[in-house]
């Protein structure tokens, strides 16, 4: 995973701050403002030809309702980027509020069990073959139809092509408040 909030003091700089410290003070703030922002908790699944992985995700949104997009913002060096580049789809999965150690589980590649578990969780392919989470509240599957590219991320554009709930509409989802984890900034 890249250092939150990337390494050293990133530009553009608002006039008058030109020193390097200065330079650190406002890229420390602007980190703090953009901390702020909430967000929901995803696991993301992903696959080409055999290879799957599931990846933990904040940076997701609807960006469309007609055609129906998902946008997710995936790390260019995560295995995830690669496998959603490959085989053009992603699953967007909700987790239930209470389930937030979960998280932790999907911050480095996983490793598949023989019986077809993903750091030992059970998955089943979703209608583009991207692995759904048996536990998840909700799964998204999208189609990537328009991946920008976003310097050390890629902005994946995915037109939704199925979905489904698994545990109860009602089910609270989790989101990034409910961990003490930050990412982004
Ligand atoms: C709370 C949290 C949120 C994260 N959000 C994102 C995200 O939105 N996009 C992203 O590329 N990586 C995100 N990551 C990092 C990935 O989970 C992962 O560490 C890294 O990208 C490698 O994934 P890989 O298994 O695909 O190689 C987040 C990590 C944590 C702990």
């Amino acid at each position: 995973m890249a250092a939150p909030g990337g390494t050293g003091p990133i530009g553009p700089f608002p006039e008058g701050v030109t020193s390097e410290d200065e330079q650190v003070d406002y890229d420390k703030l602007r980190r703090r403002v953009l901390w702020t922002m909430p967000y929901g908790l995803y696991v993301v699944g992903s696959r080409a030809g055999e290879r799957r992985n599931l990846m933990t995700l904040n940076f997701a949104t609807q960006v469309s309702f007609d055609p129906k997009l998902v946008g997710i913002g995936v790390e260019k060096t995560a295995l995830t980027h690669e496998l959603i580049a490959e085989g053009g789809s992603f699953v967007l999965n909700t987790v239930a509020r209470d389930d937030r150690a979960i998280v932790r589980k999907f911050t480095k590649p996983v490793e598949q069990g023989p019986d077809g578990t993903l750091n030992g969780f059970a998955v089943h392919d979703g209608p583009t073959g991207a692995p759904v989470l048996d536990q998840a509240v909700a799964w998204i599957d999208c189609a990537v139809r328009n991946p920008v590219d976003c310097g050390g991320h890629t902005f994946f554009i995915g037109e939704v092509v199925g979905c489904g709930f698994q545990l109860a509409e009602d089910t609270e989802v989790l989101r990034m408040e409910d961990t003490r984890m930050s990412y982004g900034g």
